[in-house]
């Protein structure tokens, strides 16, 4: 089988460090609560003209740019966002014409905070379906745009960013058979959605809405949730925790990154953590997580790396990658 693999990797931050402090006047909370509860110390909050849009391209250019692609080699985008630009077009057809493409298809694909293994997973069959040849998987988020900033519950969790994977379709037996994207695993049960939410739409309330969120319900099935689907993707491959070079969770809190190591077995040296300095980015959350552990030298050729999300819906899924 011919397996997708990943080129190369980017991501782009908003300009503003907002730390803990800068909470400070603007909901009751400390930075000592938010580091004990969370791990996170600063989040990149999005200011007049960076939107989803804008950094999901930046995201993508230094993809294609590490890649050694440039963007009319790629006829497909797969865009992971719970915060459009607009509610339509899709975010993934603006950034397909900011990249000046004018052939291929491109699409936004809707699952929160497990957005980028929804879309990578997506793209995969795609590519293995022989409907495209490279496809740009872009996770990209403007969350402060939806929190409730007057709910200290909610929006000291929360931060902006992008990431994005140029994925390739693979040549065939012998070439790329035996690295590239392995398994993947995805779930949902649209029975939880009231422990993350938001409560607004165009079709509902016609308004934007803000994200509600019941942080402790949502704490409760994470673990559980994260370690099944990685469970049934070991067994699928026939390996244990001990064969994974890099976990590259979500980053939603440190706590339940590292409750969910703990319980599937995997050593705490393997995680790759960024909650701290980038707090939770939903769909972006694990490309950002990506691309800084390639571009600092921890995430080599040969390398299993598995990618785990879980989020509102609740959906949930992961993505088992030979590097
Ligand atoms: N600053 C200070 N105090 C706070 C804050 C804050 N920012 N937020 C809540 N509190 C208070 C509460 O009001 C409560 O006070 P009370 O006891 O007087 O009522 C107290 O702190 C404890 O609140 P809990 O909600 O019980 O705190 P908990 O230990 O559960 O931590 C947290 C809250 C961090 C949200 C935790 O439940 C959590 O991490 N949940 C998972 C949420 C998450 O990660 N969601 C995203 C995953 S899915 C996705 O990525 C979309």
């Amino acid at each position: 089988v011919a397996r997708s693999l990943i080129r190369g990797t980017g991501s782009a931050l908003p300009a503003r460090v907002f730390t803990n402090d800068d909470f400070a006047g603007i909901v009751e909370t400390s930075d000592e609560w938010i580091r004990q509860r969370t791990g996170i110390v600063s989040r990149r909050i999005a200011g007049k003209g960076e939107t989803t849009v804008s950094l999901a391209v930046e995201a993508a250019e230094k993809a294609l740019a590490a890649a050694g692609v440039s963007a009319e080699e790629i006829d497909l985008i797969v865009l992971a966002t719970a915060t459009p630009n607009n509610t339509f077009p899709a975010s993934a057809v603006q950034v397909q014409e900011r990249l000046g493409i004018r052939h291929g298809f491109a699409f936004d694909m809707q699952a929160v905070c497990s957005g980028f293994v929804y879309a990578l997973t997506t793209a995969d069959l795609y590519l293995r379906g022989g409907m495209a040849r490279r496809a740009l998987v872009i996770g990209a988020e403007t969350f402060s745009r939806i929190l409730d900033w007057e709910d200290r519950t909610t929006c000291v969790l929360f931060g902006d960013g992008a990431g994005a994977v140029v994925l390739e379709a693979g040549e065939g037996e012998g070439t790329s058979s035996d690295r590239g994207i392995l398994v993947s695993r995805l779930r949902s049960d649209g029975s939880h959605e009231k422990k993350l939410f938001v409560d607004g739409g165009p079709s509902s309330t016609g308004t934007v809405g803000k994200l509600r969120m019941e942080g402790r319900e949502v704490f409760k099935h994470a673990v559980a949730m994260i370690t099944d689907v990685i469970e049934d993707s070991f067994s699928a491959l026939g390996i244990g925790p001990s064969d994974i070079s890099w976990f590259v969770p979500h980053q939603a809190n440190r706590r339940i990154i590292d409750a969910s190591a703990k319980k599937l077995g995997i050593a705490p040296e393997k995680v790759v953590v960024t909650v701290d300095v980038h707090g939770n980015t939903s769909a972006a959350s694990i490309p950002l997580a990506l691309d800084t552990a390639v571009r600092d030298g921890r995430v080599k050729k040969g390398d299993l790396v598995l990618l785990e999300a879980m989020g509102g819906g609740f959906t949930w899924g992961s993505v088992v990658i030979r590097w």
